[in-house]
């Protein structure tokens, strides 16, 4: 039975001024209107054996969360249990939590499809097709990662090496999972041609999970089943004890997990894959105009280049200029050069810093 998971968490601080602790990235609407958290719904729904779909979320965003989904009209809000986070302990826990629930409610061969709420894929048929692969590899026992082709030597990314075709299946071996390496490593790897990014997105059976983390990760299982020992509720919303939760290691499921896993699969993605990490993700989604230029909501752009403007309130007016991301909110503007977006992220450290 496959059980998509939604991971929804982070604030997506590069993503200033629109994402932001109290409306975090999954909540930012796309060009047609749709948020990427509705749209990652969407995907989990078209796979769900049985409509049932787990999303780990913080408890601050619990009725946020589900006031998007109640606007899908494929949604059922008693198949769409919830595991509620006191607070953000990354990927591992939240995933170990997740395989807990599902190997004791869905039962022990339950399928878990990981999707992370902030991505944006637009070829939802290819997807579902690899998808499909990667289940029929978790169902021998894989860990699967899908493998997305990389276009530039990204730092903030993992990187797996495709090692031998696996027999009767769709997939390949992973030789090696490494997970963001140095700027000279990611280079290399690019030019090799023999890696892929992790995508982030993972699937495989609760047990074969829960057996890889006894291995690998005891400290992470022992204090994710404290934890869900002492769950407030098993009924949705699960919430936890904020103690036992806080207990456990504040880890992502690749480090402690994927980079030492034995049995690591890879489906290479036929669809086209966006993690909308920057500005720079953001407007390489929009068709530019012959200067290079991209504007969503109010702007004039005069004699400039390369530039990205969105306004969801007042008139923003460029002249002369080139290669800038400028985001007006109303009440916060960003100015940034496209090839600084990462960046952003330092404003909301200050910011942070301040108040
Ligand atoms: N529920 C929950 N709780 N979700 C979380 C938490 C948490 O504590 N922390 C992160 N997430 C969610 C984020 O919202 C995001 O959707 C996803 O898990 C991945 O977390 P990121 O913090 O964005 O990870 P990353 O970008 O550093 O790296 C991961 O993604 C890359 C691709 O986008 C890794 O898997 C990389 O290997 C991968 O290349
Ligand atoms: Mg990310």
């Amino acid at each position: 039975m496959l059980v998509p998971v939604i991971l929804s968490g982070g604030a997506g601080t590069r993503l200033w001024p629109v994402s932001r602790s109290a409306y975090p990235k999954p909540f930012m609407r796309m060009g047609d209107g749709e948020s990427l958290l509705r749209k990652t719904l969407d995907r989990a729904l078209r796979l769900a054996d049985g409509g049932t779909v787990l999303t780990v979320t913080g408890r601050d965003y619990y009725f946020l969360t589900r006031d998007e989904y109640a606007q899908h009209p494929g949604a059922d809000l008693d198949r769409l249990p919830f595991l509620l986070e006191p607070a953000g302990r990354n990927t591992a826990p939240a995933v170990v939590l997740a395989a807990l629930h599902a190997r004791e409610h869905v039962g022990a061969d339950a399928v878990l499809l990981i999707l992370p709420a902030d991505h944006l894929i637009r070829d939802i048929d290819a997807f579902a097709a690899d998808a499909r692969r990667a289940t029929a590899l978790a169902q021998d026992g894989w860990l699967v990662t899908f493998g997305i082709r990389p276009t530039h030597p990204e730092t903030g990314f993992g990187y797996v090496r495709m090692g031998a075709a696996i027999d009767g299946r769709e997939g390949r071996q992973v030789g090696a999972f490494v997970e963001k390496p140095s700027r000279e490593v990611a280079e290399s790897y690019v030019a090799s041609g023999d890696y892929v990014w992790n995508s982030g997105m993972f699937c495989f059976r609760a047990d074969a999970l829960l057996e890889v983390a006894a291995q690998v990760c005891p400290d992470v299982l022992a204090a994710a089943q404290a934890c869900h020992a002492h769950a407030t509720s098993h009924e949705s919303p699960v919430e936890y004890a904020r103690e036992a939760f806080l207990a456990q290691p504040d880890i992502s499921i690749d480090y402690a997990i994927m980079e030492r896993a034995p049995k690591v699969a890879v489906v290479p993605a036929a669809f086209d894959w966006s993690d909308i990490g920057s500005w720079k993700a953001i407007s390489d989604l929009d068709e530019a105009d012959s200067d290079g230029n991209r504007v969503r909501g109010q702007a004039i752009v005069v004699e400039s280049e390369n530039c990205f403007i969105q306004s969801d309130a007042r008139m923003v007016a460029a002249v002369g200029v080139k290669d800038l991301v400028i985001v007006d909110t109303g009440d916060a503007v960003l100015v940034s050069h496209r090839e600084r977006a990462q960046q952003v992220k330092l404003v909301v450290e200050r910011l942070r810093a301040v108040n």
